[in-house]
């Protein structure tokens, strides 16, 4: 078990990295705790949250949004939910997501913790504070950044998570690496396969490292105004994918990741043979690294990105791996590049 402390303007989180959440959850009063979960989740863990009031949000993205929210709030109203409440989010990003931005909205926000159990929400979503809702069809455009007292990363019940929604989570892992830790990123190299396997021990360092990462961006630019921007190395293409194709996040930033590496290379940031580095590390873990798009719709998707600003769209590009750098492209030479990369 690993314990790291985020603080910030935000508030203060605990994050603890282990291997199951029950001892943690026996810290919570089951008469003043109510649980929001994934309906997947549910059907395989509901025994550990089974002394709690519990809530299921559905599954799948279309649990994000307002309508689900506004359906949230009555309920707490019904169980006559006030101020010396906890909410606990329990689930994967969405649940994470959705929990966060229902407790810091309702009453004027009440206390909350995360018990994250994917491997992507426990590396990103659950880290950082940033709550919200989708609106039509573009991401996370209603929300707030506020912290979360604990959240809890349980190993655990990566156990029973897909293969293809656990392997997901490497894409974001082998982001820390390329965008700021070339030392984990080596690590990766070498033991990729460990985790993959689901050694605990090597996930928890895995995890652990990956939230360290995080930790350190988030206290040195929480409102993302400068470094946290880095943190979407890859999502900008991802994104569009994810809009135009439906392909899971995961898998959207590890094609993400790709394009944007080859872009580095091409705009002569970046030696070709590091680009290459990254993509075998994604082969590795099974990730796509090639889809056929198409240049004009993605271009459009990513032109309505809220990272749009002007006529130009920014990309995080690398200069190395672990050293990546803020770039802004008109959307004109974006096409032309597209048009050579593809
Ligand atoms: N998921 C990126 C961030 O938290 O800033």
């Amino acid at each position: 078990m690993n314990t790291l402390e985020l603080v910030s303007k935000g508030g203060a989180s605990i994050i603890i990295i282990g291997g199951d959440s029950r001892k943690f959850l026996q810290g919570f009063d089951p008469a003043r705790t109510l649980v929001l979960a994934d309906e997947n989740l549910l059907t395989y863990h509901r025994k550990k949250f089974d002394s709690f009031n519990i809530i299921s949000i559905g599954a799948g993205e279309q649990a994000k949004s307002m309508t689900r929210a506004i359906e949230l709030y009555h309920k707490l109203l019904e169980l006559e939910v006030d101020r010396s409440w906890t909410l606990i989010g329990a689930g994967g990003g969405i649940a994470t997501d959705l929990s966060g931005f229902i407790a810091s909205t309702y009453l004027r926000g009440i206390s909350f913790a995360f018990v994250s159990t994917t491997l992507l929400g426990q590396v990103d979503a659950s880290i950082g504070g940033k709550n919200g809702v989708n609106l039509d069809g573009f991401k996370n455009m209603i929300g707030v950044i506020n912290q979360p007292a604990q959240v809890f990363c349980d190993i655990d019940s990566l156990s029973s998570l897909p293969e293809r929604e656990f392997l997901a989570g490497f894409a974001e892992i082998v982001k820390y690496g390329a965008i700021r830790d070339p030392e984990f990123f080596e690590y990766l190299e070498r033991n990729i396969e460990s985790g993959i396997k689901r050694d605990a021990k090597v996930l928890e360092y895995m995890i652990s490292r990956s939230v360290k990462n995080k930790i350190e961006v988030v206290q040195a630019d929480e409102r993302e105004l400068g470094e946290r921007k880095t943190l979407n190395f890859g999502h900008t293409f991802a994104h569009g994918f994810e809009k135009l194709y439906k392909i899971p996040h995961g898998e959207a930033v590890s094609l993400g990741m790709v394009l944007a590496a080859k872009l580095s290379v091409k705009l002569g940031l970046l030696e070709a043979e590091k680009a290459e580095r990254i993509e075998k590390l994604l082969i590795r873990c099974s990730l796509p690294v090639s889809f056929k798009w198409e240049v004009e719709v993605l271009a459009e998707a990513m032109k309505k990105d809220k990272k749009r600003s002007g006529g130009s769209i920014s990309f995080i590009l690398l200069k190395d791996i672990g050293k990546a750098v803020i770039h802004k492209l008109e959307v004109q030479t974006l096409k032309t590049v597209l048009h050579d990369l593809r």
